[in-house]
């Protein structure tokens, strides 16, 4: 039996949790209660926002750390399909996504392990596919990083593909393309509904050909809401080109406190705490190899990098965060990833006092329509 995808669920502002499987999650500071990303703690963390009602966890695949003088950034994470597998085993409604990079694993294995998620959760898996981007970590795995975006994006268009026809295909077949040689191949569970809603995250070209060929949720950062507006409508236009409906994401950083002051006094205390060793790293990184942050603005986020990893801020009061949510919804985007500098303590307070006024405004309600219609 299969129950219903959150992330599936039309006409409803998406909201999921990002990051939660890294230790630091978002933030760059070395505060004592930074997140510790243990199991006991995401365990806690899914059960909470299960049971409040949010779509998605978003986990990161990553492999090595940012290093750093005091904490190595990301550098303790739980892998992503183990960690999805034990939290859909462990939560009722909510979708679990498991981040997947295309060049670090065999697409036979991949739709293998996805449909089996798919089967623990009853319908509850994703799929966020990585094509590729941090060169040291590639180093670390024995790979190495194409120079090139279109050959990245050339080799996870075969890995989809290949993905996709093990899903749809009820017998045995052969793939003889440039990057896989398969001889009679089959997969067998397959995804509930056929498949599962997949995910980018790409910024460059190359990436938002293959996001709106390919994916139903594509991620990108909301820095200057103005230019978002147009960003989404480009990317719509494109996808509805290829004959696609892509809804865009973006990922937000939560400080909500009572009153305005303690909320930034908070903020200041944590981002005045960081280590900056660890996120000139991570700037660094993200300029040498990667797209995903426009370069123009990269340089002038990073404070926003240091505080939540260049995600959309939340900080304020319960009616502040609202705000800057439905502005959010304003700008076109269908949802948001929120991170919080300790999720669990966090999160309650969020739970308590920003769902209810989102709710009241509209932005959390629920069609009984979905795109896929359980089987
Ligand atoms: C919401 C979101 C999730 C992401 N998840 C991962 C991840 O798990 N692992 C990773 O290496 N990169 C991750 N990235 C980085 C993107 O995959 C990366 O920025 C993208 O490949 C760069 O775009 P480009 O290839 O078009 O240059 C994520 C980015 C965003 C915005």
């Amino acid at each position: 039996m299969s129950i219903q995808n959150p992330m599936l669920r039309k006409n409803r502002f998406k909201l999921g949790i990002f990051a939660a499987n890294c230790s630091n999650g978002m933030s760059v500071t070395t505060v004592p209660e930074r997140w510790d990303a243990s199991w006991d703690s995401n365990l806690r963390l899914a059960q909470m926002t299960d049971d409040a009602g949010l779509d998605f966890l978003l986990p990161i695949a990553r492999w090595i750390g940012y290093g750093g003088k005091a904490i190595n950034f990301q550098g303790g994470v739980l892998e992503t399909t183990t960690w999805a597998a034990g939290l859909l085993a462990a939560t009722r409604q909510i979708a679990v996504i498991s981040t997947v990079h295309t060049a670090a694993n065999n697409p036979v294995v991949a739709a293998k392990q996805i449909a089996t998620l798919d089967q623990i959760g009853h319908g509850r898996a994703g799929l966020n596919i990585v094509a590729g981007w941090n060169a040291p970590e590639y180093a670390a795995l024995g790979l190495s990083l194409p120079a090139a975006h279109a050959e990245r994006y050339a080799y996870a268009q075969e890995w989809i593909d290949v993905v996709q026809k093990l899903w749809q295909t009820q017998g045995v077949f052969d793939w003889d393309g440039t990057f896989f040689k398969l001889k009679g191949v089959h997969s067998d569970p397959k995804p509930m509904r056929g498949r599962v809603p997949l995910v980018n995250a790409a910024g460059s070209g190359e990436g938002r050909e293959f996001a709106v060929r390919n994916a139903d949720f594509l991620f990108t950062p909301a820095i200057d809401l103005t230019r978002s507006i147009d960003e989404i409508k480009a990317l719509k236009a494109q996808a509805a080109g290829v004959g696609r409906d892509v809804d865009v994401l973006t990922f937000a950083h939560v400080v909500c406190r009572p009153s305005e002051a303690e909320a930034k006094a908070y903020y200041d205390h944590y981002v005045a705490q960081t280590d900056w060793e660890a996120l000139d790293a991570l700037v660094a990184l993200q300029f040498a190899h990667a797209q995903s942050f426009p370069h123009d603005l990269l340089a002038m986020i990073r404070e926003s990098m240091a505080a939540g990893h260049g995600g959309f801020p939340l900080t304020g009061t319960p009616e502040q965060v609202a705000d800057g949510i439905q502005k959010l919804v304003e700008a076109g985007f269908g949802g948001t990833t929120l991170s919080f500098v300790n999720y669990v303590d966090e999160f309650p307070y969020f739970r308590d006092e920003v769902l209810p006024i989102l709710e009241k405004r509209g932005l959390r309600t629920v069609a009984p329509t979905s795109v896929l219609e359980p089987v």
